[in-house]
């Protein structure tokens, strides 16, 4: 990389999709802007996370410029089933609301955005250590890091808080100034990805009385599964063996016995939390994405809401540049609406579709009456499917 700038008009600080895509997109409107990651490339692509899209992903990763193996390899995807009592029922997205999600891993999509940034000669500084942000209260924000042993400070217009639920942006806000609202679920999903052909074309979301199990994709030859875990579980102590015979155990026979099995090439535990912070800007900083609000993995939403984020970011940034300062100051309001109906429905779909130690018989049985009611009413899968879909950017 060339010399690290010493004035630019936007930092970015976090390199996962949320600072990624920002950049891309301020890079369309002629914003300058200088990356900051704490962890290397590799690092980076190596974590699995989210794998599907919703349209308003898509559009702004066209709009981006960075969609073209997105579009070579994606999967579009029309519905998906839910499962419970050993019964597969179909939700028909395409047929309920007129809309598909695409399948195209997080990683993949921070590939591409990583390969633009880089082709665009944009400065990004990966390994950056003691990452702080300053004086966002003013108009001269500054953030100050150390890269290979040297010290460095970068003047700016703006700070986009883009690292994550464990960054140091939303750390760096007084606590005073922060409203938080948090979950944490008393469960956790242990993840696998391998080389193998998907069970079904379609996502298959499965209510079990031994615990919440997903069959979702990446590929026609690469599957991501996940099964509900207690949080006292550890990943070392799952077998691949031990996984494969669990996913079986929560799926209807026929389903199991089309299941293909084969080594893992990544197994982890993510813990599931539902979380905001309000508000999203501060002065000259606004957060974005994880480091503003988690959902639980069950939606599929959390990539989703940090691409509406940034999406709205990078047009109040744009107009600001142009003069007018009026969307910065609806930033939050207008983030924090999409951000709490999809808080919602990730909770619902959490709560409908897990095992909870405290719920009892009765919990149990409302869980199953309300599986029922949703197979029978045409109304109770449209919302499903509206929420699920998800909404345009506006
Ligand atoms: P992140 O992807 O967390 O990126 C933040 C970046 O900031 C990271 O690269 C981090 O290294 C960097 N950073 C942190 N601190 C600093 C610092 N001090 N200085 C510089 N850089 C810093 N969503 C789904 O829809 N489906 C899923 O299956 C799913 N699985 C998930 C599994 C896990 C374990 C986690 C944590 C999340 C999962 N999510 C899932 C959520 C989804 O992956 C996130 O919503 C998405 O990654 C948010 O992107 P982001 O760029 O805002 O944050
Ligand atoms: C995934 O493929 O990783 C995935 C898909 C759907 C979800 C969560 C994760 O709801």
């Amino acid at each position: 990389m060339g010399g690290i700038p010493k004035r630019t008009q936007v930092v970015i600080v976090g390199a996962g999709p949320s600072g990624l895509l920002l950049g891309a997109l301020l890079h369309r409107h002629g914003i300058d802007t200088v990356l900051l990651e704490q962890r290397s490339p590799d690092y980076v692509l190596g974590r699995i996370r989210a794998g599907v899209l919703e349209q308003v992903a898509v559009d702004l990763l066209d709009e981006a410029g960075v969609s073209r193996r997105l579009h070579a390899e994606g999967l579009p995807h029309g519905g998906f089933d839910l499962c419970f009592d050993g019964q597969r029922h179909r939700i028909d997205l395409h047929r309920l609301t007129g809309k598909r999600v695409t399948v195209y891993g997080q990683t993949e999509v921070t590939r591409d955005l990583m390969a633009a940034r880089a082709e665009a000669g944009l400065p990004t500084v990966y390994e950056a250590e003691q990452v702080s942000i300053h004086d966002f209260d003013t108009d001269r924000p500054r953030v100050c890091f150390s890269h290979q042993g040297q010290a460095h400070e970068i003047a700016c217009d703006f700070i986009a808080g883009c690292d994550g639920f464990h960054g140091v942006c939303r750390a760096s806000v007084p606590t005073a100034a922060l409203h938080i609202f948090e979950k944490v679920y008393p469960f956790g999903w242990l993840g696998l990805l391998a080389d193998v052909p998907p069970v079904s074309h379609e996502l298959i979301y499965a209510n079990h009385e031994r615990g919440f199990a997903l069959c979702s994709m990446r590929s026609a030859t690469r599957s991501r599964y996940y099964v509900q875990v207690g949080l006292e579980q550890q990943v070392e102590n799952w077998s691949d063996d031990d996984f494969w015979a669990e996913l079986k155990r929560r799926l209807p026979p026929e389903t199991a016995a089309q299941v293909t099995t084969g080594p893992s090439i990544e197994k982890s535990i993510a813990p599931l939390r539902s979380f905001v912070a309000e508000p999203m800007r501060f002065g000259r900083l606004m957060l974005a994405g994880d480091a503003a609000h988690i959902v639980p993995p069950t939606g599929a939403k959390g990539l989703n809401l940090a691409a509406g984020d940034v999406g709205l970011l990078s047009r109040v940034l744009a107009e600001f540049y142009r003069g007018s300062a009026a969307g910065i100051d609806s930033y939050s309001e207008r983030c924090l609406k999409r951000v709490w109906k999809a808080e919602r429905f990730s909770w619902w779909f959490t709560s409908l579709m897990h095992r909870f130690p405290d719920h009892g018989a009765f919990g149990q049985r409302m869980q199953h009456a309300e599986l029922e009611y949703i197979v029978s009413s045409e109304a109770a899968q449209t919302a499903i499917a509206e929420n699920y879909v998800g909404l345009p950017l506006g």
